[in-house]
C-alpha cells in the first residue's frame, strides 16, 4: 500500500491547480488608465458607472449600484428597505456570516430555515412557519452558485407581502429557470471579495429591476444623497458606501472573462461528478434539477466516514490537501447556533423587551456542517487531468483507511 502524503508519503500531484485571481495585461492597461485619468472615486470616474451598467446588463438586470463590498451591499439592501430594530428576516443557516451579520448590524433579528441535502440551499417549505407580523423579507442565499428555489421563495413572499433579497454574493452568472439570479427577487447583492469568481480583490454589487429601489440603494450607499440633488443635500441618514475607480477598473476586464469561465467550470463540475461516482464515500450533491446553471463557485460534496474507515471529514480534508488537492471543509457550525449571532440577537430582543426566542433546529445543516466539503472554484478551471486527481488522490486515502 502507498503511503499517504500526510504520513510522509509523496504527495500524488505535484502541480498547483489554478491559481487566483486571474488577470493579464487588461487589467494591467485598465490599472493605469484610471491612474492616469486623474479620476479615482466614482462621482466623477467612468468606470464604476460602467461596471454598473454592464454587470447588470449581464444579470439581465435594469440597475446596478457598485459599493466596496458584499456585506455592504446586503447591508444597503436592508437599509434601503427601512428593515429596523426588530423586524426579522428569514434566511438559510449555511452560508458566511455576512449573511446574518448584516441583519443584526442594522437591529435585525436572523431566522432560521434548515437547507435543503440536495442543494445545501434554504428550504423553502419552512419558511412560513416562521413568518411572524415582524417579518420583513426573505433573504435566500445561492450557496456555492447553485440558486435557491426562487419559484417557492417568491410565492411565499409574494402571499405575505414580503420583500426578497438575494444573496448572491458566491452565484455570478447563475442562472434559475432561465433567469440570472440577482434581480429575480427584489434586490440581489453580489461580492467580489478575492476568492469570488470574479474579483477585484474587494467589491460589490447590487442588482435590481426597480426603479425605486435602485434610487433608494444609490440614496443609502451614498450618504443619504439624491441623484439629482445638489452634492451636500443629504436627504436620509446614511454612511458612505461607494466603490472606488480602482476594482471597477479591473472588474470590468474580469467580467469580461465570466462567461468563457463559468461554461468552463461547468463542464469540468460535470466530468468531476462522474469522476467522483466511482469513489464511495464521495457524493457530489445532486442539486436541483430546475437550476439552469450553476455557478459554481463552490463543487459541494458530501463526505461519508463509512467509506473511509469512519475518519472525519476534516480527516479527509487534511489527507487530500495533503496529496496536493484543494478540498476545504465547509462552514463549521450553523449560524443558528454561532455564538455571535446569538449574543446579538439577545441583545437587540432584550433592548427591545422582546421574550427569548430559540431558533430552530437546523439537522439538515448540523449534518452538512459535519460531512461537507467543498472544491473552490479555481480548481474547476484546470484540465480534465486536474479533475481525474481528485478521484485519483481520494482513492489513494480510501485505500490507505479503508483498506480497498
Ligand atoms: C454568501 C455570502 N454572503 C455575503 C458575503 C460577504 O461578501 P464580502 O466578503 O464581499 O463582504 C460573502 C462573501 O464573502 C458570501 O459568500
Amino acid at each position: 500500500m502507498t503511503t499517504l502524503a500526510i504520513d510522509g508519503g509523496t504527495p500524488l500531484r505535484q502541480r498547483p491547480y489554478p491559481s487566483w485571481p486571474q488577470w493579464d495585461k487588461r487589467e494591467e492597461d485598465a490599472l493605469l488608465a484610471t491612474l492616469r485619468s486623474g479620476n479615482w472615486w466614482a462621482p466623477p470616474g467612468e468606470q464604476v458607472k460602467a461596471l454598473e451598467q454592464e454587470f447588470a446588463a449581464y444579470h439581465q438586470a435594469r440597475y446596478g449600484v457598485a459599493v466596496p463590498n458584499g456585506s455592504a451591499a446586503l447591508e444597503v439592501c436592508l437599509r434601503a428597505a427601512g428593515v429596523d430594530w426588530g423586524d426579522e428576516v428569514i434566511t438559510t443557516p449555511y452560508t458566511f456570516i455576512a449573511t446574518a451579520n448584516t441583519c443584526l448590524l442594522v437591529g435585525a433579528i436572523p431566522r432560521f430555515v434548515d437547507i435543503l441535502p440536495d442543494t445545501w440551499n434554504m428550504n423553502p417549505a419552512q419558511i412560513e412557519a416562521l413568518i411572524s407580523p415582524r417579518t420583513k423579507a426573505i433573504m435566500p442565499v445561492h450557496l456555492g452558485g447553485e440558486p435557491a428555489d426562487m419559484d417557492a421563495i417568491l410565492d411565499i413572499a409574494g402571499r405575505h407581502g414580503l420583500l426578497v433579497i438575494e444573496d448572491a454574493c458566491q452565484a455570478h452568472g447563475a442562472i434559475w429557470q432561465g433567469r440570472k439570479v440577482g434581480a429575480i427577487g427584489d434586490m440581489g447583492c453580489f461580492s467580489f471579495q478575492a476568492s469570488k469568481n470574479i474579483t477585484g480583490g474587494e467589491g460589490g454589487m447590487i442588482l435590481t429591476n426597480s426603479e425605486e429601489w435602485a434610487e433608494k440603494c444609490w440614496s443609502v450607499h451614498n450618504v443619504g444623497r439624491q441623484r439629482q440633488g445638489a452634492w451636500y443635500q443629504h436627504i436620509k441618514l446614511a454612511s458612505n458606501y461607494r466603490l472606488s475607480e480602482w476594482p471597477a477598473a479591473v472588474l470590468r476586464v474580469q467580467l469580461s472573462r465570466l462567461e468563457e469561465q463559468s461554461q468552463k467550470r461547468a463542464e469540468n463540475a460535470a466530468y468531476l461528478a462522474e469522476a467522483l461516482a466511482e469513489v464511495e464515500g464521495l457524493d457530489p450533491i445532486p442539486g436541483d434539477p430546475r437550476v439552469t446553471r450553476n455557478a459554481y463557485h463552490l463543487f459541494k460534496i458530501r463526505y461519508d466516514p463509512a467509506g473511509f474507515g469512519g475518519r472525519t471529514a476534516r480527516e479527509f480534508a487534511e489527507a487530500i490537501r495533503a496529496e496536493g488537492i484543494p478540498i476545504s471543509i465547509g462552514y463549521p457550525e450553523p449560524l443558528s447556533r454561532h455564538r455571535v449571532v446569538a449574543e446579538r440577537t439577545a441583545f437587540i430582543r432584550e433592548k427591545l423587551g422582546l421574550p427569548a426566542e430559540p431558533q430552530p433546529d437546523c439537522p439538515v445543516c448540523a449534518e452538512v456542517c459535519a460531512r461537507g466539503l467543498w472544491l473552490a472554484q479555481n480548481a474547476l478551471l484546470g484540465t480534465r487531468q486536474d479533475m481525474d486527481d481528485v478521484a485519483r488522490a481520494a482513492l489513494k486515502i480510501r485505500s490507505a483507511w479503508a483498506g480497498h
